[in-house]
């Protein structure tokens, strides 16, 4: 049984809800952080470095960790003691532009730094945290719409739409080897939003953006696993 029904409504036992969320010390995840403790969820903010925003939430907070190094994760999980995770949020990411034409050896590590954090960071996160997802738990991956290849329109920003396609690709297998555990795992595109990564331009302020994810994390069950959403609803194509 999922321990959410809909946007916001708890179902289920009564008993406190865990939540992990990765790249939380600013930016969607900071958010993410701020509206689930504010509806009373356990919060457990995973950062390389906290902010005084962070520490502001009041929520527990797992510092040193980076996502592309399985030691930090071997220690996050060791320090997780015996507790059971309802969700776990993998926001961590990161953003570089390389054009065609100019991918010389400082853009290839570039390119090879995205895999690292977007799309392998995910996967190395999940394989340590495995056994602590209960029964019924999500595992939200925040992708991007650029890794979209149907919608690829513009081109170009190949270190970062590659790393995205990629953890599309990984999150569908982690999907199906997921399964026989009852872990929903879900693609979530956040929307534009203006946050350091983007130099603050964008479509959308990051609080409407956790709203979104986060209805669309209580909304969906298992029959979406392994599906591609943008945080408004829609299913995004591949
Ligand atoms: N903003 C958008 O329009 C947009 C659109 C589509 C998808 N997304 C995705 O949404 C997620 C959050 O993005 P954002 O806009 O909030 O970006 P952001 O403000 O730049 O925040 C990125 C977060 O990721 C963390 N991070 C980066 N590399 C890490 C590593 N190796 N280990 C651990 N943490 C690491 C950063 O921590 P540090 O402070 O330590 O660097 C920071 O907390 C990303 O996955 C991004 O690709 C964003």
């Amino acid at each position: 049984m999922r321990y959410y029904n809909g946007p916001g409504i708890k179902t289920g036992t009564s008993r406190m809800k865990h939540v992990l969320v990765t790249g939380a010390n600013r930016g969607i995840g900071l958010e993410l952080c701020r509206q689930l403790s504010e509806r009373g969820d356990e919060v457990i903010a995973v950062v390389r470095r906290s902010s005084p925003e962070l520490e502001q939430l009041g929520c527990r907070v797992e510092s040193g960790i980076d996502v592309t190094h399985p030691e930090d994760l071997a220690r996050l999980q060791a320090r997780l003691g015996d507790l059971t995770l309802d969700l776990v949020i993998s926001n961590a990411g990161i953003l570089s532009n390389q054009s065609l034409g100019k991918i010389d050896a400082a853009a290839i590590e570039q390119i090879m730094d995205q895999f690292r954090v977007n799309a392998l960071g995910p996967v190395l996160l999940a394989q340590a945290l495995r056994s602590r997802l209960a029964k019924g738990s999500t595992l939200a991956i925040i992708t991007s719409r650029m890794g979209s290849i149907a919608d690829n329109t513009s081109g170009g920003s190949y270190g970062y739409r590659m790393s995205k396609s990629a953890v599309n690709s990984a999150g569908v297998s982690l999907a199906r080897d997921l399964a026989g555990d009852d872990v929903c795992v879900l693609l979530l595109h956040p929307g534009y939003v203006r946050t350091d990564m983007t130099g603050h331009s964008g479509l959308i302020d990051s609080d409407e953006s956790a709203r979104g994810l986060i209805e669309r994390i209580d909304q969906l069950g298992m029959e979406a696993s392994g599906g591609f959403y943008h945080a408004n609803g829609e299913k995004l194509p591949w």
